[in-house]
């Protein structure tokens, strides 16, 4: 079966990476999460003191991008690869609310995207990709066969990731959650370089009032009809 680019964009939480994951794996795909890397770059940024509450200084990470080594590595037991900053598993640490609420101003810098977009373009130069984010289908791929653009009320979205959040046993509150996925939201789509817009081509999906299992047997099946047209 010929194996294609499945690009799926969308507002923060809306479970981009569930939809992707589970994909991959159903197609044994090589599933790339791009955020994760934009998490990444933005803990190292703060590791480093080059952002905080009240301050930026972009220059010196636009200086110190060299020094930033991203890389993934499949883990058998999850199913999915991990992110490694500079040799390190950052995985779990770049899913905070703190990270969260640095991270849109870090994927604001043209630098920082350049560099990320070349890794990804890279990573998926074979195709048999699912990458999920936000410009996937406008910047990083806007060849890829099947695009998605996923989205679902602000409210659901923030439930569930404070959901998430809880379970992991992070002190956060819904009202911090919200006001953090409302603010991605601004500023990923309203940003110069790259703002979070569906692509013309990119097949919406609310999945509001979908279960995992809806959703994934809706998208399972609209990528089913694709592979087997191209395979007749
Ligand atoms: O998981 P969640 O939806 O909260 O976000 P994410 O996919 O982990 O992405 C975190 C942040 O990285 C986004 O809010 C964007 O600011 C940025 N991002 C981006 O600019 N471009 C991408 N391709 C992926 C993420």
């Amino acid at each position: 079966m010929s194996r294609i680019t499945i690009a799926i964009d969308g507002f923060s939480s809306t479970g981009k990476s569930t939809i992707a994951k589970e994909l991959a794996a159903k197609l044994h795909y090589v599933y790339v999460d791009s955020g994760a890397m934009y998490r990444a770059v933005t803990l190292y940024a703060m590791q480093h003191e080059f952002i905080n509450e009240g301050y930026f200084f972009k220059d010196k990470l636009i200086n110190n991008l060299n020094d930033i080594n991203l890389s993934f590595h499949f883990n058998e037991s999850l199913g999915f690869a991990e992110i490694f900053l500079n040799n390190v598993n950052v995985e779990h640490k770049i899913r905070t609310l703190e990270v969260s609420n640095f991270v849109s101003k870090i994927a604001e810098v043209s630098e920082v995207r350049r560099r990320l977009v070349e890794e990804q373009q890279e990573m998926g130069k074979n195709k048999g990709v699912v990458m999920d984010g936000r410009d996937i289908g406008t910047v990083v791929f806007p060849n890829a066969e099947l695009k998605f653009f996923v989205n679902a009320s602000a409210d659901k979205r923030a439930k569930r990731r404070f959901d998430e959040l809880i379970k992991k046993g992070d002190k956060v509150t819904y009202k911090e959650i919200l006001k953090n996925v409302k603010y991605r939201d601004r500023v990923d789509s309203t940003r110069l370089d790259s703002p979070l817009v569906k692509a013309d081509d990119a097949i919406e999906i609310d999945n509001s009032d979908l279960t995992l299992t809806e959703q994934f047997d809706l998208i399972y099946g609209i990528v089913k009809s694709k592979l087997d047209l191209r395979d007749i």
